[in-house]
């Protein structure tokens, strides 16, 4: 099997924003209290509560922005719960998640000392769905105003005198459904009114980003775009790689390759909502001033045998690793719209990056896919054509072998990454290069014997990156055989040009 891909390295297409590379951490199982947060006075080692192996962790991989604190919680959630000493802190039923008690332990203060330690951007989910203007009001002033108020007043009686800088905010989550089952019309509406006051007190500028489609409803993008795209920064867009039913969704280490594929094709098609969505919102915003923002995408399978169903807990495969890096070329190609992509769920939940047992912690397939393609972060996609043959599940269904991203940093390297998402067959690619004179190449790789390999307590080590040598350079092309079922990212360095 060859693939070819030409590149045209003097052709840049548009910064691939960091943010794409961002994560979602929602009060949902085990991914705020147990995943990030064990409490002062834990065993675990912790800066003031926070887990110091899952900081060190996420600071590996550069996480650029988070996303809190939900999803369906961020809707039932009252800011004001969540401030103050700990013992007068109101607990609740998370209703959405398991039925738990919600002590309110981890809240607004907590959550930004944790995007401090990580160095990301603090992304916050209003609560529409049961929560009302003045409380969002509030809160925008409790965080950003600097001065004397009755908010920024009770934020310093709460040991925090200066206010915070807070960028990125959400108007409500999945406002068609969990988040207040409302009309696009009414939605947009609503989104008017409850934006109006989320204010921009001093120098903090809010980027508001409004509740956007649920996959496929491109009624829903149509309806916002027209009736409140011009108060709109960005328009979310939620869609799950489920390779079932929602009822029957498969399990995630126990499959077949049929399973494979069709999470495979499910993946793939993140690319044709992008374009459909996009071309909608073409329609009102040609300059694509407002940004599309994937703030909710990964597998989703049902749960780990023996856990709680409402924890949303699996484990994490090669096959997700495949998924991760299809997402990520697919989210890179569409950087002129797509600004951030928060992957569901940071730790413990869904197709998640970290997974915790008491003090133990794993990394998965995915996390690993994270760091390699972390080299795209902030650089600048270059123009490429890529023919790639079928992978075939049968005689008559097949999808691309090969996806791939190209993309060249400040210091001049070029990195190509690729996806083999054959889980029996090798394929080289062959990237001829054209306006660049390529010199040196060198490549790391993260593979696995079996589609459902992964890493455990046990065994965290089963799936990790590995340097590769299967590369070469002839004629100006970087020439590479890519096993099955393999990520890998090339490093091109010093081009003359
Ligand atoms: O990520 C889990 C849930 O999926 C989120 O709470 C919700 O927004 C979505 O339906």
């Amino acid at each position: 099997m060859l693939a070819k891909i030409v590149i045209n390295a003097d052709c840049k297409k548009g910064k691939i924003s960091k943010n794409i590379y961002g994560h979602f951490a929602e009060h949902l199982g085990r991914c705020i209290y147990g995943g990030f947060w064990v409490g002062k006075d834990s065993e675990i080692p912790n800066i003031d509560g926070i887990r110091k192996d899952v900081v060190e962790a996420l600071k590996k991989i550069k996480i650029p922005v988070l996303r809190w604190p939900g999803g369906c919680f961020a809707d039932e959630y009252h800011w004001k719960d969540g401030i103050g000493p700990y013992e007068s802190r109101p607990k609740m039923i998370n209703v959405h998640w398991g039925g738990v008690i919600e002590n309110n332990h981890f809240g607004t203060h907590e959550f930004f000392e944790l995007c401090d330690l990580l160095n990301a951007e603090p992304y916050i989910c209003g609560n529409v769905g049961s929560g009302t203007v003045q409380e969002m009001r509030e809160w925008i002033e409790y965080m950003t105003f600097d001065g004397e108020s009755p908010m920024a007043n009770l934020r310093a009686s709460n040991g925090r005198k200066e206010p915070w800088k807070l960028k990125y905010f959400g108007v409500g989550n999945e406002s068609w459904g969990c988040g207040g089952n409302m009309r696009p019309e009414y939605y947009a509406d609503v989104y008017r009114r409850y934006s109006t006051y989320v204010r921009n007190f001093g120098s903090n500028k809010i980027f508001k980003i409004a509740c956007g489609p649920n996959t496929d409803d491109y009624n829903w993008t149509e309806v916002l775009m027209r009736e409140a795209g011009k108060f709109v920064d960005g328009l979310s867009l939620h869609y799950y790689t489920v390779p079932g039913t929602w009822e029957r969704k498969g399990s995630a280490t126990d499959f077949d390759e049929e399973e494979w594929f069709i999470t495979m094709k499910k993946a793939l098609y993140m690319d044709e909502l992008i374009s459909k969505h996009s071309t909608i919102m073409d329609k009102y915003d040609s300059e694509k001033r407002v940004a599309l923002v994937v703030d909710e995408w990964g597998t989703w399978y049902d749960v780990e045998p023996g856990t709680n169903p409402g924890f949303l807990y699996q484990q994490n495969t090669m096959r997700d690793a495949l998924v991760a890096g299809i997402h990520f070329n697919i989210f890179n190609k569409h950087c002129d719209r797509v600004k951030m992509a928060n992957i569901a769920q940071t730790i413990n939940v869904l197709q998640a990056v970290i997974l915790t047992d008491g003090a133990k912690m794993v990394l998965t397939p995915t996390y690993h896919v994270f760091d390699m393609y972390k080299v795209h972060q902030d650089a600048e996609l270059l123009d490429f054509n890529i023919d790639t043959p079928e992978y075939m599940l049968d005689s008559e269904h097949g999808i691309p072998q090969v996806t791939a991203t190209v993309s060249s940093d400040d210091s001049g390297k070029i990195h190509i990454s690729l996806c083999n998402l054959n889980p029996k067959e090798s394929v080289t690619v062959e990237c001829e290069f054209r306006g660049a004179k390529v010199s040196k190449a060198t490549c790391t790789i993260l593979t696995a014997d079996e589609m459902n390999a992964h890493n455990t307590f046990d065994n965290p080590n089963k799936v990790v990156p590995k340097e590769f040598d299967e590369i070469k350079i002839i004629d100006n092309k970087v020439i590479v055989t890519m096993p099955k079922m393999s990520v890998i990212v090339v490093e091109v360095g010093k081009v003359e040009e």
